[in-house]
């Protein structure tokens, strides 16, 4: 039987919740009888008696979604318990977080970005955050201020809030290469690494709302880490690509998708750094357990053209439609991922993560 636990937030207070603790531990309780604890039992049991057995409690905000999916899937496998923070939990897209490996250790809780207490609800009794959840849409949002940048910016900041509440140890924020090439002043030879940042004025004259959201989400999560002396690490992965969990298809696998089903015929040969899912969700754990992780990690693996993007995977499928012509752009963007190599992280060849792509979009039916 699957035992995956759903929680709606929990109105709390510390005090509340060590009482609860001591409460729960009085009357003996433990995490065999979970199934039968009501909620606000379980965490109590979560923070109290599961920690002390020396078990790591950690939370994955959007844990439905597609990086975070693979992430709670390694740290399951793992032996961590989970977290797991979606918005709404009987949504028929979270359902593949059931099918998990050890999905027993992994608990969902309702929680929205902007809800602090019920941010509060899902993190208390973790030692670790992983902050995942941001809106990445596939197209422009009627009013992005509100939908993009707000829910980015305040629900980090409602994250590291809530975080320093429940005496976390250790964050690490999901950022994006998008809050650092974005930038009219590009470095030498379009080398970026840590050190570069993209330019706010310039997203917003441009109309870069999603670069302007992970941005502001990181420059805001950093300083909101250094004033409270929280142990943050930011990762900032390029395109991700590579085998989906969930079953809704996320904004950068509809990308290869839409590639793939010969869309367009004509597209901008842009270069494009690509990373694949399953090495992103390793970074993640990666900078969490290394002790010495600290500030920014870039995440990428392989810089491509569009057109030799396309020519790799004609060479593998020759029978899917494909863009016939290519425009000049002025997109030439190189990242290098030395800091997060030299923290022992690896990544997949480039042909393995489109075959698993492929396969995974076939196999949800996304190709016929
Ligand atoms: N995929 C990439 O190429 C890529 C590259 C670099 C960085 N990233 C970053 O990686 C993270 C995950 O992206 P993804 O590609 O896995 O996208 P995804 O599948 O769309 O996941 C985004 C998650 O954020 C949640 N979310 C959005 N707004 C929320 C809100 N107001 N409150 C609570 N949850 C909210 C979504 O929940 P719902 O399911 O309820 O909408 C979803 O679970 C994001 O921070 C993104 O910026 C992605």
């Amino acid at each position: 039987m699957c035992s995956l636990l759903v929680f709606e937030s929990i109105p709390n207070t510390r005090s509340g919740q060590r009482e609860r603790e001591r409460e729960s531990r009085r009357e003996g309780k433990s995490g065999e009888s979970r199934m039968e604890n009501t909620a606000e039992e379980e965490v109590a049991v979560m923070s109290g008696g599961a920690i002390g057995g020396g078990e790591t409690v950690v939370c994955v905000t959007g844990a439905g979604g597609y990086i975070a999916s693979w992430l709670v899937k390694i740290l399951l496998s793992k032996g961590y318990t989970v977290h797991g923070t979606v918005r709404e939990p009987s949504d028929k897209k979270n359902e593949h977080l059931k099918n998990l490996e050890n999905s027993e250790k992994l608990v969902l809780f309702k929680a929205d970005l902007l809800n602090y207490g019920e941010l509060y609800s899902a993190i208390v009794g973790c030692s670790g955050v992983f902050h995942v959840a941001s809106p990445v849409p596939p197209g422009s949002v009627p009013n992005p201020e509100k939908e993009l940048v707000e829910p980015a910016v305040d629900g980090t900041l409602n994250v590291l809030k809530a975080s320093e509440a429940a005496e976390v140890k250790k964050i690490v924020f999901v950022s994006s290469a998008a809050a650092i090439c974005m930038t009219p002043n590009p470095p030498e030879n379009n080398f970026y690494d840590e050190e570069c940042w993209s330019d706010t004025e310039y997203c917003r004259v441009t109309e870069n709302w999603y670069c302007l959201s992970k941005t502001l989400a990181e420059k805001r999560a950093l300083e909101c880490a250094k004033e409270r002396g929280l142990e943050l690490v930011t990762v900032c992965p390029t395109f991700n690509l590579g085998p989906m969990l969930q079953n809704s298809v996320n904004a950068s696998s509809l990308f290869l998708v839409k590639l793939l089903r010969g869309e367009k015929d004509t597209v901008a040969n842009a270069v494009h750094g690509i990373v694949d899912v399953r090495d992103v969700a390793e970074a993640l754990v990666l900078v969490y357990e290394k002790q010495e992780a600290s500030g920014r990690y870039l995440c990428n693996a392989h810089c491509v053209r569009t057109c030799e993007l396309v020519d790799i995977l004609k060479r593998m499928y020759p029978n899917y439609k494909y863009p016939k012509e290519y425009t000049a752009s002025s997109h030439e963007r190189y990242l290098s991922s030395k800091k997060l190599q030299n923290l022992g992280w690896h990544f997949r060849p480039l042909e393995e993560t489109l075959a698993d792509s492929v396969e995974s979009f076939r196999g949800h039916g996304l190709l016929e």
